[in-house]
């Protein structure tokens, strides 16, 4: 019991403190509206049809190789865990976007996911950032101790023209912009305050059929990693857009076919659909 308690502890303290944190946050945020009418009809989703189908899984072998050789393939601190890339990579190779912005490029391993997979369907991707992932100096790549930087790499990968970068906050770009999109990956500051905001500023960026798909979603707010670990804060979010449109369903992707971290198959990643009428 006492090795128990010493071991698991620190994380309880932590998780309690967030928990409390991200509670406090949410109930003090004026209510937003959420343009919920282009969101992807959540029947149309077949997702298990989507990670089984042999359509991806050939050039998902080519890509893969091709991002390792720049990339490595080590799980990075702070980038999108290798089996959620995966992920990521099948369901936009199968959905087709042309167009796609993620929030929080950081060190780039989702988006060079992202840009690989776009290829096979004619898409682009904005992904914007809060810093400037490709300074030279403050660049997160550089801390990560990769070569070269997102842009860089994407150019080495033959897919400069097919991403966009901008350092600019997840919310003043989405409030900007006159783009819109048929993908938007969430995965920036993951606060329960941010993700509100930027779920409600995200909608009227989507084109019809649309889908958002958010990072480090923790159903019920419970753990999903034997580490223990709980990120509150998208979890908060979308549990209060639900209650206030509850038109809007939230879709956890639950396990996947293969590996994603600590020896699990668990993942974070979760899509915002609509129900149907
Ligand atoms: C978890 S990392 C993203 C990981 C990235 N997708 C990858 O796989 O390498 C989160 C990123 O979001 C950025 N970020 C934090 N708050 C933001 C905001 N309000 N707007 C835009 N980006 C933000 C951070 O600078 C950080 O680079």
């Amino acid at each position: 019991m006492r090795a128990l308690l010493q071991r698991y502890a620190p994380m309880l303290l932590i998780n309690a403190f967030r928990n409390l944190r991200d509670t406090g946050q949410i109930a003090a945020l004026p209510r937003q509206s959420f343009a919920a009418d282009n969101l992807r009809p959540a029947g149309t989703l077949d997702l298990n049809t989507i990670f089984s189908s042999p359509g991806w899984q050939d050039d998902w072998l080519v890509d893969h190789a091709a991002v390792c050789d720049v990339f490595g393939e080590k799980n990075l601190a702070g980038g999108v865990n290798p089996g959620d890339r995966r992920a990521i990579y099948a369901l936009i190779h199968s959905l087709k976007p042309q167009s796609l912005l993620e929030v929080g490029t950081h060190i780039g391993a989702s988006m060079l996911y992202i840009a690989r997979a776009l290829k096979h369907g004619g898409g682009k991707v904005t992904t914007v950032d809060i810093c400037d992932v490709n300074d030279p100096y403050t660049g997160a790549w550089r801390s990560s101790e990769l070569p070269n930087s997102p842009a860089q790499m994407a150019e080495q990968l033959g897919c400069a023209d097919r991403v966009a970068f901008v350092a600019q906050s997840s919310i003043s770009y989405l409030k900007d912009t006159a783009e819109t999109f048929d993908f938007i990956f969430l995965d920036g500051d993951h606060s329960a305050r941010s993700v509100y905001e930027e779920v409600a500023a995200a909608l009227p960026r989507l084109r019809e059929g649309g889908v958002i798909l958010l990072h480090d979603y923790y159903p019920q707010g419970r753990a999903l990693f034997p580490d223990g670990n709980i990120i509150y804060g998208p979890f908060r979010a979308i549990d209060r857009v639900l209650k206030e449109n509850p038109q809007i369903n939230v879709l956890p992707l639950g396990e996947l076919p293969w590996p994603t971290k600590q020896g699990s198959r668990k993942t974070s990643l979760a899509l915002l659909t609509r129900k149907e009428r």
